[in-house]
């Protein structure tokens, strides 16, 4: 039997299918940011709109029909909330309709798992980098698995940073990979570099870039707000490495999209003798397959929920989700 995941956190609606790990099927379609950034009400109508389409889609792909599923998983959160409730009632009509068992996804393990699971690797230090978040985890110990926070943002997440930066310079479409075209061939101009420990801010650096663009080419300020992000996540993770003693670095999360950051994570990598794991960049933005496949690995290890508690939560952390696989 196979599993439908529903994601809907932000940008992108997204319904995959996973059968023993395996992913069948996984459709999305994103909402057309263009220089607009995320309008909540908007982007959930735009789901809202697609459910239907998105979902059917993903039985057609997979040649299977609602009665071969056995879990419906969605995205409790973190996310936008308008979002996450449209993915979450589009899971709990067809679970309740159909009698299937709901299981309420977080987003991040998701991005960690679907890609632990296309390399095969058991206990990685973990790079999870998105438009709303930035954190260092790892698993805990055998007792209370869960993932610990070893370092992450103490205000926004790089992605959000690289889009506001975009808007301001404006770089269309408003995104990341637009930022890092527009990098390409820049010289580096000095930037606020903030890392505590292993924790680290970006609206200082943000401030900075958005100010520089008065005096200077966006092609430079463009590159040297990306080089200094990722060395303050390359260095923090370097940190986090030599506590946690791993020897495998997962990057994962939209922002792991990105050539330039995985270049850098690669040479610390090689420098610490770790090895370095970065999923498909499908698999890295927003998608199904990966609520699908935790939704999958919580049925399979016993975990059950009652309807009228899969609920959403905007702030739900990482390090709060019990890991029973
Ligand atoms: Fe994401």
């Amino acid at each position: 039997m196979a599993v439908l995941g529903i994601e809907s956190t932000a940008h992108t609606f997204g319904a995959g299918i996973c059968e023993k790990g395996r992913i069948l099927a996984n459709r999305k379609i994103m909402y057309p940011i263009w220089d607009k950034g995320l309008i909540p009400a908007k982007v959930a109508e735009f789901h809202a709109a697609n459910t239907y389409k998105v979902i059917r889609g993903a039985l057609t792909e997979a040649g299977l029909g609602v009665a071969d599923i056995s879990g419906i998983g969605y995205t409790k959160g973190p996310g936008l909330g308008p979002c996450l409730s449209v993915g979450m009632v589009a899971a709990k009509t067809i679970a309740v309709k159909n009698d299937i068992p709901l299981f309420p996804v977080n987003h991040a393990v998701g991005h960690i798992e679907v890609t632990k699971q296309a390399f095969h690797v058991k206990d990685p230090l973990v790079l999870y980098v998105s438009g709303g978040n930035s954190q260092i985890v790892a698993l805990s110990d055998e007792r209370f698995r869960h993932y610990m926070v070893y370092g992450e943002t103490l205000d926004v997440g790089i992605g959000n940073m690289l889009d506001s930066f975009a808007r301001a310079a404006g770089i269309l479409p408003a995104w990341g990979s637009e930022v890092a075209r527009a990098a390409l061939g820049g010289s580096y101009i000095k930037m606020p570099y903030t890392v505590k420990g292993m924790d680290f801010t970006f609206t200082g650096l943000l401030t900075f870039a958005t100010r520089a663009l008065e005096n200077n080419s966006v092609r430079d300020v463009a590159y040297s707000m990306q080089e200094t992000a990722f060395s303050m996540l390359c260095e923090a993770t370097e940190r986090a490495l030599l506590l946690s003693k791993k020897k495998d670095i997962v990057v994962c999360g939209g922002v792991a999209q990105s050539d330039r950051l995985k270049q850098m994570l690669g040479s610390i990598s090689r420098e610490n003798r770790a090895n370095l794991f970065a999923a498909t960049n499908d698999l890295n933005a927003d998608n199904g397959a990966m609520i699908a496949l935790v939704a999958e690995k919580m049925q399979d290890s016993g975990q059950s929920y009652a309807v009228d508690d899969c609920g959403i939560s905007q702030r739900y952390r990482l390090d709060s989700v019990k890991i029973t696989w």
